[in-house]
C-alpha cells in the first residue's frame, strides 16, 4: 500500500516541524502531539478501527478480528527536543499501513490485531522514559508518576487524569517497528532487522551548588564555582564510558542565574549512560559520581545525584525473535542489539513476548532532524511488517 503510507506521511511532515532547523517538536500533551493524537484517531475511524483509550492518554486502534490473545503493533507520536521524523511515528504510520496491506491481501487474522501509539516514550518532557508504556504496563505506579514535573513545573497530573489502563489486558504478543537509530543496516547492506537486546541505560540528574559572586571583583582563589565541577563532571564521563566501552553523555544543562557575568551559583545536568551490561552500568554511573564528588571537594561545591530514569537489560525473547527473522525472500533478517530505548523492552520486561523490527537509516543518524530513512525501505517495512502479524496471527 504505497500511496496510503506515503498520504500518512505527508499528512504528519508539517505537524511540529521547526522551520529553522527541520527537527520537530512533538512534546506530550502539547498542541503539536495533540494534533497527531487526534489525526491518529480519524484513520482508526476510518479503517472501522475501535478505538481504546486508557487513562494515561495510552490509545490503541482495534482491528476486532478472530479470537484468543491479541498481537498489538505500533510506537509512540512525541519527539525529543529537536528530534527526526521518523523515531516513533514511522511505526505508528506502519502499522496502520500494515493493516491496509492485509486486508488487500485478503487475510483475515485469527487473533485481534491492535494498532498502539504509547504518550512521552522519550521522555523529554516529564523526564521518566516510555512513561505511558510503563503506567500501562504497570512497571511504574500512577501515585509516583502524578507528581512528575516539567520544565515550567506542570506536574504530569495536572495534564492528564491519570487512573488506570486495560489496553494490555489481552496482549498476546507485542511487535514495534522503528527506525533504526545507528548504522548496523547501512553496514550489513540489510533494509531490515530484528531487535536481540537492549542496553541497559538511565538518566540521572546532576545538581551542583555553589556560591553566585561578582565575576570581575571575585579572586579566582576565592570562587566556589559549581560550573567548573560540572566541566570536569562531563569530561570524567566521556573518559570513562571510552576506557569502558560504554556511552555517556551530558546533553541538557541549566545554570542559574545564567548571567556572563556573574559566578553561577547552581548548575544542574543530566547524565544519559548506557551499557551493555547492569553491572557495567552500575560502575559507570558509580564512577562518574566519584569523580564528580572529589572533584566539588576541591572546588567548594556541593554535590548531589538522582537517579530519574533507569532501563534494566532486555533480551527480547530469542525464539520470537528467529521466527520473526526467518525464511525471507533475499535471506533471514538480521538480528541485531540496540542502545535506543523503546516501549517495547517496557512490554517485553512486564513478560509479553516482544518483538522489534528495524528500518535501514541512511545516514545513521537519530535524535536530530538527519534522522532518514527512505521511502522504499519505509515501503519494505510495511510489508515486513505485514508478513510478520501475518505470521503471528495464523
Ligand atoms: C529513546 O529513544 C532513547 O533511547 O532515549
Ligand atoms: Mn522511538
Ligand atoms: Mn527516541
Amino acid at each position: 500500500m504505497p500511496d496510503a503510507f506515503e498520504r500518512m506521511w505527508a499528512d504528519l511532515a508539517p505537524v511540529g516541524r521547526s522551520a529553522v532547523s527541520g527537527g520537530y517538536f512533538r512534546q506530550p500533551f502539547d498542541a503539536a502531539e495533540r494534533e497527531l493524537a487526534v489525526w491518529f484517531e480519524e484513520q482508526c475511524g476510518a479503517r472501522g478501527l475501535r478505538v481504546e483509550r486508557d487513562d494515561f492518554g495510552n490509545v490503541v486502534g482495534w482491528w476486532d478480528v478472530g479470537s484468543g490473545p491479541a498481537v498489538l503493533t505500533g510506537s509512540h507520536l512525541d519527539s525529543v527536543l529537536d528530534g527526526g521524523a521518523y523515531d516513533g511515528p514511522l511505526g505508528v504510520v506502519s502499522a496502520l499501513a500494515a493493516i491496509d496491506l492485509l486486508r488487500s491481501r485478503g487475510v483475515v487474522p485469527s487473533r485481534p490485531v491492535g494498532v498502539s501509539v504509547f504518550v512521552e516514550e522519550e521522555g523529554s518532557r516529564f523526564g521518566l522514559a516510555c512513561l505511558g508504556s510503563r503506567l500501562a504496563a504497570g512497571a511504574v505506579s500512577w501515585e509516583s508518576a502524578r507528581s512528575l514535573r516539567d520544565r515550567d513545573g506542570v506536574a504530569l497530573g495536572d495534564v492528564v487524569a491519570g487512573g488506570s489502563s486495560a489496553l494490555l489486558s489481552s496482549v498476546g504478543t507485542f511487535v514495534e517497528l522503528h527506525v533504526e537509530q545507528g548504522r548496523d543496516l547501512v553496514d550489513r547492506g540489510a533494509a531490515i532487522g530484528v531487535a536481540s537486546e537492549i542496553w541497559p541505560h538511565g538518566r540521572y540528574r546532576f545538581d551542583f551548588g555553589g556560591a553566585a559572586n561578582h565575576a570581575g571583583t571575585t579572586r579566582m582563589e576565592d570562587r566556589r564555582d559549581p560550573m567548573l565541577t560540572y566541566a570536569m563532571t562531563a569530561l570524567a564521563a566521556n573518559k570513562q564510558a571510552r576506557l569502558a566501552g560504554q556511552r555517556a553523555t551530558f546533553g541538557r544543562v541549566a545554570v542559574e542565574p545564567n548571567g556572563t557575568n556573574a559566578v553561577p551559583s547552581r548548575v544542574t545536568a543530566w547524565l544519559d549512560a548506557r551499557c551493555s551490561t547492569d553491572e557495567a552500568l552500575t560502575s559507570l554511573v558509580e564512577a562518574v559520581t566519584t569523580q564528580a564528588a572529589d572533584r566539588a571537594g576541591r572546588d567548594g561545591t556541593s554535590l548531589d545525584v538522582v537517579a530519574e530514569s533507569v532501563s534494566g537489560a532486555v533480551t527480547f525473547s530469542p525464539d520470537l525473535a528467529a521466527a520473526v527473522a526467518a525464511d525471507h525472500e533475499g535471506g533471514d533478517w538480521p538480528i541485531i542489539p540496540t542502545a535506543a530505548g523503546h516501549d517495547a523492552g517496557i512490554l517485553s520486561s512486564a513478560g509479553i513476548p516482544t518483538a522489534m523490527l528495524f528500518v535501514r537509516n541512511p545516514t545513521g543518524v537519530s535524535h536530530s532532524p538527519e534522522e532518514h530513512a527512505s521511502t522504499p525501505d519505509c515501503l519494505v517495512g510495511v510489508s515486513a511488517l505485514a508478513d510478520t502479524l501475518e505470521r503471528l496471527t495464523r
